[in-house]
């Protein structure tokens, strides 16, 4: 099972048309999990970890072949759902292949996800594809249908983490 975490809090979110477009190329199973459709308690180190909705996380999470975060940019760095989405499952994410899908309000921000990166390296051992898909406004139309250059960006970090993944003793 393939996961894809939407950690945008916003109903009009544009990260999270990205990442229901990526769900839709997997030719394997996929597990789409919406933040905002779920109460988790802040990360405090200590009883967040006996949540039974973080521990079923904790094991979707383990149980993956792979894991996609659709974040946005928020203060140059993925939003803090996705930080405590990463603090509350932990150890889980051990060695899992990781690909990113990030909306942002400009193109300056481009490199924000390197510490969430970098701590699913140093933490966890990770395997991030360094071909992430990032984009401003400018990636959809007027109705928010991602244009077609993004849309090969998401097919080519799909291709990219279910080959990557299945190269991998899980
Ligand atoms: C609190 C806050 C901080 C933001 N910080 C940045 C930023 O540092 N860089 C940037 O390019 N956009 C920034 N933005 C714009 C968002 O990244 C943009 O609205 C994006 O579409 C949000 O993703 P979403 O639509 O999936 O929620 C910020 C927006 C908010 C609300």
């Amino acid at each position: 099972m393939h996961l894809i975490v939407s950690c945008s809090l916003n109903k009009n979110s544009k990260s999270k048309i990205l990442a229901n477009y990526a769900s839709t190329l997997y030719n394997q199973e996929v597990k789409f999990l919406d933040l905002q459709t779920m109460e988790l308690p802040f990360c405090d180190g200590d009883s967040c970890y006996d949540n039974p909705k973080v521990k079923e996380l904790s094991n979707l999470v383990k149980e993956s072949k792979s894991i996609i975060i659709a974040s946005p940019i928020y203060m140059y760095d993925l939003n803090a759902a996705a930080k405590n989405f990463m603090e509350l499952t932990g150890r889980a994410w051990t060695k899992k292949v990781v690909g990113f899908i990030c909306a942002a309000g400009g193109k300056g921000s481009y490199m924000s996800v390197t510490s969430y990166m970098n701590s699913l390296m140093l933490d966890f051992r990770c395997i991030v594809v360094p071909r992430f898909v990032y984009t401003d406004r400018s990636g959809f139309d007027e109705n928010y249908n991602i244009k077609s250059n993004i849309k090969e960006r998401i097919e080519e970090l799909v291709d990219q983490i279910t080959l990557l993944s299945s190269k991998i003793d899980h």
